[in-house]
């Protein structure tokens, strides 16, 4: 049995990347859910030198190393991801073991944009490399008016969305068999 690892970029409950993140999770198939939790202090190396790494954020990285796949949902804020994000990537940046390198990793994203947060996916993209994740390059998902891109079930509307983010789903469990 795969374990799926999903990381939401937002932190509110109502969470657009939440509804896509769920969305992913159905379009994965069967497999070990787990959901990680960014609300981690912010990185700070004096809280480093003195208390070491926080136990949520091993708890961060222990979930990326366990993984066999990572799909990463992301809003965009004023074009770049949130800081909630890049703060979790430097935190499991000081943690032992390198949990990114070989990762099969999915980027997808919800905003309230026309463009769907494109800038913001290829920011992360640009974030993610310093660790060597096997990041897939498509196909790209982008939900626009993201807002409006759901029914009361928290299904997507838009079948084009549905398909795209069916294959990039497929094309993740893939590359976690492959190992
Ligand atoms: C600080 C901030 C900046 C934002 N900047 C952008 C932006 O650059 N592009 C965009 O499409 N939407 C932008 N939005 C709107 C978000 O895409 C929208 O609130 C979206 O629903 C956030 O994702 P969520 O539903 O997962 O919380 C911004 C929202 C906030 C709070």
């Amino acid at each position: 049995m795969l374990t799926l690892l999903g990381i939401p970029g937002a932190l509110r409950q109502g969470s657009t990347n939440r509804l896509l993140l769920a969305e992913a999770r159905r379009a994965f198939g069967e497999a070990i859910q787990t959901e990680a939790d960014l609300r981690l202090p912010l990185y700070d190396g004096d809280l480093e030198d003195s208390e070491g790494i926080p136990p949520e954020v091993q708890t961060l990285a222990d979930q990326i190393a366990r993984a066999d796949a990572v799909v990463i949902a992301t809003p965009e804020y004023n074009k770049a991801p949130p800081g909630v994000l890049k703060n979790a990537l430097d935190w499991v940046s000081r943690t032992k073991g390198g949990p990114w390198r070989d990762k099969p990793v999915a980027i997808i994203s919800a905003a309230g944009g026309r463009a769907g947060g494109e800038r913001s996916q290829f920011a992360l993209r640009l974030m993610l490399t310093p660790f060597r994740p096997r990041l897939l390059t498509g196909p790209e998902v982008l939900v626009a008016d993201s807002g409006n891109a759901f029914d009361a079930d928290g299904r997507l509307i838009d079948p084009r969305y549905q398909k795209s983010l069916t294959d990039l789903m497929q094309a993740l469990r893939q590359e976690a068999h492959r190992g």
